[in-house]
């Protein structure tokens, strides 16, 4: 079970609406690298991973992701709730303005709805860990190139937070990553030991 705590992982108070980088955060809500992917990707393959270190590295990560999820549509929200009609059409946003007004919804940058196709949970704990760490490295790269479009402060720091953290889940997953392969040499060791004996 969650327990939720009705605040923030990291304050966010964007002033100034900016659809056109509403456009492209909203990319870490419902894209291929972003939040939704991350947390789902985690907490479904949890369930199969055969140490209970990387098993729980796979909660907690799984869990900030839904955190991080939570910041990511909050920027949005907040980039978009005051743009006039004409700074919406300007930034291109017409179109998702047709479907979902100003609401949040899962989409990627280009505008293509979320999909469970972005992750996998393959049942094999080292190809699961390999593909985390490179889902951690992938939204690191698009926090990057996310800052690279902003010039707001306020933007610019959570999604710079945001970037950091990656870094922290890419380095647990390493971790958790030579947790399981000492595991799995040390079972076929043994599996390999047993018929001499
Ligand atoms: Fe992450």
């Amino acid at each position: 079970m969650w327990m939720y705590e009705k605040k923030l992982e990291y304050p966010i108070k964007i002033k100034h609406p900016n659809p056109k980088m509403a456009k492209a955060i909203i990319t870490q809500y419902g894209g291929p690298d972003g939040e939704l992917a991350a947390s789902l990707r985690y907490l479904s393959q949890r369930f199969s991973m055969v140490t209970p270190q990387a098993r729980a590295t796979l909660n907690d990560i799984g869990t900030e992701e839904l955190a991080h999820l939570e910041m990511v549509g909050t920027m949005v929200r907040q980039l978009t709730e005051k743009a006039s009609i004409d700074q919406i059409k300007a930034a291109g946003m017409d179109a998702y303005y047709a479907d979902h007004d100003k609401a949040v919804y899962p989409v990627s940058a280009a505008g293509v709805p979320f999909t469970a196709a972005y992750i996998q949970s393959k049942g094999d704990p080292v190809t699961d860990l390999t593909e985390d760490m490179a889902a951690e490295q992938k939204a690191r790269s698009t926090y990057e190139w996310l800052i690279n479009l902003a010039d707001d402060p306020d933007v610019i720091e959570p999604l710079k937070f945001l970037r950091e953290r990656e870094v922290v889940h890419f380095q647990r997953f390493g971790e958790a990553l030579v947790i399981v392969q000492d595991f799995l040499n040390r079972k076929h060791a043994w599996a390999v030991k047993l018929p001499c004996d």
